[in-house]
């Protein structure tokens, strides 16, 4: 954990202009800059940058954030990898907290492996392109194959020459500790000394997405019974199989551009796209899909195209991952290249615009594809077939419904006609397995709190709107409340009174901080508190650097609204308007007061059905004094308020 200190210092210190700025071109318009939005593909720049609230949005697509959210949406870092980038940024050594040993020990580790990776790819390429051998048979073989010095240079691949320990004795003599030259796998204990464990292989390094070398793919060049094609680096620290995609460094700007990720079996058939360009590829070294992969990509796309060679493997390997990216609402499609090719060499022979034209005319729906080959080998057997069914049933139950409601349907419609079966008994089968996954996931999100998930207005029956009207009527009344507070609460509201104690003193009076319905914005009105009284000084930019992002994006969202209006307001009638800040008692009050009006509505509620329940008469004396009381509160509220906003 990286300590509440070093964020502030590194919070003081963020441009946020300056950090966009070195991904988007930023051009200054009025007090905000605008450029071409980085998420989606636009000719007239609508992506704009506020320095004053330190916060981006792009009214085109919609995405907003603050300096953190940028670099986690853009460069896909985690929120700590984003502070880490900024603090190296800004200078400010990162103070952490609760690290314990072991992780510590892990990071070193971590790290060492990546220092001799790094050297180790600089000796590798140093020697495919300027040792003899390396030339001679590495280079050449490669040029053979169409792969030009460019491309070779772009991926980093090298050579390891076939001598027994060229690259040992290099490392051993650069004072490269001999523990972590054999956890990297780029060498071997052979009898007392260290020996290459690549030799004679041409060497592909495997970056991760932020271009840091995790370990390396090392092909033979002269194909040979005994000897794999291929020897990857061993699992350790930083090369961690599940989670690895080749070539995601490079396809990453490419596959956010196309919304869109082609995904191949090879190292290989990544570089020859690329150097086709294609750029929108990774490859999973053709084995199946795994879950950290599938979440990878849905960083940057929900829709991935397989593009195996028919008669490959690997086509039954993804299949198996299939369900799993249902899950995770990719949308997966199959193109399969002819016999005997596989993408590498069938870009170099037809051609990079053929083969565009090719992935878009084969492009074939997975379930579907899934379904017809089951089917055909499924044959006359009544038994498989019913199994096949219930399979593909399965498989569109596990599209979400939120997100890809009428795919589903689609699904069920084209299964039950290849299927010849009806559809409604289908769809039926559909929904007994939704169920089924339903309880499910009740049973493990048992403990969760969930937030309160509103449904779209068109989604609703009639006489819901009503409710949800109210509902969001009340949602936004409770943001006005937190808006005011963060926006306000450090000015002076009486003697020797802010406005954070006032709005404090009067929300414990009458427990409105129990009453607020929205729990992320409790949470902001208790985080505010604590460090209130901690002696901080909380404004909404405080929260932008909170960990929790939910938090993080109530906040962007509460403090967009209407602000916008008034500060155009002071822009063109300065001085003849009163602006929020000048009325910001008023707004306090009236937001304050707003929400005990409600409180006393739901009282009076209450009391009512209490009162309709009551049997005793001393109870319902009770109850109508009650009554009385609160009416009259509502009353004084509702004058002081000036008009009736509640009805
Ligand atoms: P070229 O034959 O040079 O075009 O390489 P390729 O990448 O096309 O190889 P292929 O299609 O045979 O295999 C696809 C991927 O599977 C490779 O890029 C490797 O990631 C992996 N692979 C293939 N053979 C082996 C092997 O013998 N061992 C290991 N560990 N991985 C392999
Ligand atoms: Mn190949």
């Amino acid at each position: 954990m990286i300590s509440q200190a070093s964020i502030q210092q590194i919070q003081s210190r963020i441009d946020i202009i300056e950090i966009i700025g070195s991904f988007v071109k930023l051009k200054k318009r009025g007090t905000n800059y605008l450029g071409l939005c980085p998420f989606h593909n636009e000719k007239s720049p609508s992506f704009t940058v506020s320095p004053a609230k330190e916060i981006y949005k792009c009214f085109g697509c919609g995405k907003s954030g603050n300096s953190i959210g940028f670099l986690m949406e853009h460069e896909k870092y985690s929120y700590t990898e984003a502070l880490r980038w900024l603090a190296n940024k800004y200078n400010v050594e990162l103070e952490e907290t609760e690290t314990s040993p072991e992780f510590k020990i892990q990071q070193q580790a971590a790290d060492s492996l990546f220092i001799i990776n790094n050297f180790a790819r600089d000796f590798f390429a140093d020697k495919l392109f300027h040792s003899e051998e390396g030339q001679d048979i590495a280079l050449s073989y490669l040029k053979e194959r169409g792969f030009r010095e460019e491309i070779l240079k772009k991926f980093q691949i090298g050579f390891n020459p076939s001598g027994r320990d060229e690259l040992a004795t290099a490392a051993l003599a650069s004072q490269y500790n001999k523990e972590y030259l054999l956890k990297t796998g780029l060498v071997v204990q052979r009898d007392d000394r260290l020996a290459d464990n690549y030799r004679g292989r041409i060497i592909f390094p495997i970056h991760n997405q932020s271009g840091k070398i995790l370990g390396f793919g090392a092909r033979i060049i002269k194909t040979n019974d005994k000897a794999p094609k291929y020897i990857n680096t061993p699992e350790n620290e930083i090369y961690v199989k599940s989670k690895i995609l080749y070539g995601s460094y490079f396809a990453r700007m490419a596959i956010d551009k196309a919304d869109e990720c082609l995904l191949v079996e090879g190292y290989t058939d990544v570089v020859s796209l690329h150097q086709a360009g294609i750029e929108n590829v990774v490859a999973s070294g053709g084995t199946s899909l795994t879950i950290d992969q599938l979440r990878l990509i849905k960083k940057y796309t929900n829709n991935l195209t397989i593009i195996y060679d028919g008669d490959s493997a690997g086509v039954k390997a993804a299949l198996r991952g299939l369900d799993l990216a249902l899950e995770e609402n990719l949308n997966v499609k199959l193109v399969l290249i002819p016999d005997k090719e596989d993408p590498d060499s069938y870009v170099n022979k037809i051609g990079a615009e053929a083969f565009i034209q090719f992935v878009k005319a084969e492009k074939k729906d997975f379930i579907l594809f899934q379904l017809n080959i089951a089917l055909q080998e499924a044959g006359n057997d009544s038994v498989r077939k019913s199994a096949i069914v219930n399979q593909v049933a399965e498989t569109i139950s596990k599209i979400s419904k939120t997100e890809n409601f009428t795919q589903r349907q689609d699904y069920v419609k084209k299964v039950s006609e290849i299927l010849r079966i009806e559809e409604s008994g289908f769809n039926a089968l559909v929904n007994k397995f939704i169920r089924e996954k339903i309880s499910k996931d009740e049973n493990k999100a048992f403990h969760k709190v969930e937030t309160p998930v509103i449904p779209a207005a068109s989604e609703m029956p009639e006489e819901d709107r009503d409710v949800l009207a109210l509902f969001q009527k009340d949602r936004i009344h409770e943001e006005a409340m937190v808006r005011s507070l963060l926006e306000f609460g450090l000015k002076d509201w009486a003697e020797g009174q802010t406005v954070a104690t006032y709005m404090f003193s009067q929300m414990e009076e009458t427990e409105l901080d129990k009453m607020i319905d929205n729990p992320l914005l409790i949470d902001i009105i208790h985080t505010y508190k604590k460090w209130y009284e901690e002696g901080l000084q909380p404004t909404a930019r405080s929260f932008l650097y909170h960990e929790n992002q939910e938090m993080n994006s109530a906040i962007i969202h509460i403090m967009e609204v209407n602000t916008d209006i008034s500060h155009n307001w002071k822009e063109h009638y300065e001085g003849h308007i009163a602006t929020r800040d000048d009325l910001f008692k008023e707004e306090v009050f009236s937001t304050l007061n707003y929400l005990k009006l409600r409180k006393i509505k739901r009282l009076i509620d209450e009391n009512q059905s209490e009162l309709e329940k009551a049997t005793d008469p001393e109870e319902q004396l009770i109850c109508l004094q009650t009554h009385q009381h609160l009416k009259q509160m509502e009353i004084d509220l509702t004058r002081q308020l000036g008009t009736v906003i509640y009805k």
